[in-house]
């Protein structure tokens, strides 16, 4: 049987720091790069067209963080993840750089209605020609609803009501059968009303009466991904996405995780096994020789705060780790927010116990994925385990300093894909869709 190929995506945020706490103050990121201002992302976009990477991944919460210390100095202090400015306004900087490349754009059902959801989403997919993914979350912080001035609700019912949130979207992006528009000038009829359907929804959150105002876009509704991974979450996963994003800290867990999933598609969604692309995270740190990375990889470590990492998984997990001692050995609780992430650090050591610092810094690495640094072969020997052994179909890239460290990869890491006959070596299609599911 042939070999599985990689799918490739850039993780990034629209922010000055993204999933490496402290990345700012490395020497070597945005060197005469404004992260707020379109060349800088137009730059980005290009070198992973290049690198001929499926998507740029973007991030997105709605509010600092404020729960280390009951507040969000730390967050703010230390550029945990903030300033973040709105995901989807650089959706059109991306895709007019690019042709080929997709955009995947979290976006939180938390305080928004379908109907403007789907407006925006589709909007995007016609703009980019068909290259939108949307990441559904719905909002896991608590400074999130603070935010907003809504109580937070819990897990179950969160789920609950994206379960609501997704039946009305799908209503109205088959709204618009394929071929409404008419557009005859001699009769004057520009779109057929048999063809547009109403949509009637009256269910426990949501009501909504009325058309889509946008007519359907070239992917027909975005490519529907999703990261949860908690028990609930994975059946919301499994129920309705294409992709999925998540982040295990060795082959065994993602091995367990794929099985998890396949069981789950065909036992209670009647999907087939495999039929959703399975994007685990890493992180790579990639030189020449192995000296040389090993010294990049030191010079990233050396950018972490303590606080700022304390005040990170705070924000992620739920707790107040400042009320820790830092010698406290985390344990394995259900906590309030990130579930997938938190097993991530409870497992960084592969099982030994973990303390409160070692979580803390571990995680401020990059989020909890595994870290590969190394040669260009040193990390596809890696990638290739985790494809074969662990059921990976491709790599959510975590930033370290940027844009370089996407340039790196692009230049040392793809080439060696390339050679070994684990990448693709031009896109085939012109819709994310279709490069994504393409085995
Ligand atoms: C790898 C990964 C990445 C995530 N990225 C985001 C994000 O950018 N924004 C967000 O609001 N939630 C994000 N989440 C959170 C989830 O999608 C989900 O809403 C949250 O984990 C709560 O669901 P769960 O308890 O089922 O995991 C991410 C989760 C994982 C595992």
């Amino acid at each position: 049987m042939a070999k599985k190929k990689a799918h490739l995506l850039g993780f990034v945020q629209h922010g000055v720091n993204s999933h490496a706490t402290g990345m700012w103050r490395h020497a070597r990121d945005k060197i005469n790069w404004d992260w707020s201002r379109p060349p800088y992302w137009q730059h980005l976009a290009r070198t992973m067209e290049r690198g001929l990477f499926d998507a740029m991944f973007i991030a997105d919460e709605l509010a600092p963080y404020n729960n280390y210390q009951g507040s969000s100095d730390a967050t703010v202090k230390y550029a945990v993840q903030c300033p973040v400015h709105e995901p989807s306004t650089i959706v059109p900087i991306i895709t007019t750089a690019t042709t080929h490349l997709g955009v995947g754009v979290t976006l939180s059902t938390a305080f928004e209605h379908p109907y403007s959801m789907v407006r925006r989403l589709s909007s995007l997919d016609h703009l980019s020609g068909g290259r939108i993914a949307w990441n559904i979350v719905s909002s896991y912080s608590k400074s999130e609803w603070d935010a907003y001035g809504v109580e937070m609700t819990q897990r179950a019912g969160r789920y609950e009501r994206m379960e609501e949130y997704m039946e009305l979207c799908y209503k109205l992006w088959d709204s618009w059968e394929p071929d409404a528009i008419v557009a005859d000038r001699g009769s004057g009829v520009f779109a057929d009303p048999d063809k547009v359907h109403e949509v009637n929804h009256e269910g426990e959150f949501f009501r909504c009466r009325g058309r889509s105002f946008v007519y359907r876009s070239p992917q027909g509704r975005p490519v529907l991904w999703q990261a949860g991974s908690s028990d609930r979450g994975r059946d919301f996963a499994a129920r309705h996405a294409e992709a999925i994003f998540a982040v295990h800290p060795n082959v065994e867990r993602m091995r367990e995780y794929t099985d998890d999933l396949n069981h789950r598609l065909e036992s209670r969604f009647n999907r087939k096994a495999n039929s959703v692309k399975r994007i685990y995270g890493v992180q790579t740190v990639v030189a020449p020789t192995r000296s040389e990375a090993q010294e990049k990889y030191r010079q990233i470590q050396e950018c972490i705060p303590l606080e700022g990492a304390l005040a990170w998984i705070s924000g992620h997990f739920g707790p107040d780790f400042s009320k820790y001692a830092p010698d406290d050995i985390i344990q394995n609780i259900e906590i309030p927010g990130i579930q997938g992430l938190f097993d991530s650090i409870i497992y960084a050591r592969g099982g030994a116990p973990v303390t409160v610092r070692e979580a803390a810094l571990i995680y401020a690495e990059g989020m909890g994925m595994p870290r590969l640094v190394g040669t260009p072969a040193d990390i596809v020997d890696q990638l290739e385990h985790f494809m074969d052994a662990g059921g990976a179909d491709g790599f959510m890239l975590a930033a370290t300093y940027t844009p370089g460290c996407f340039e790196e990869f692009v230049d040392l890491v793809v080439p060696e894909l390339q050679r070994r006959g684990r990448y693709r070596s031009g896109y085939a299609h012109a819709s994310l869709r279709e490069n994504l599911l393409e085995d």
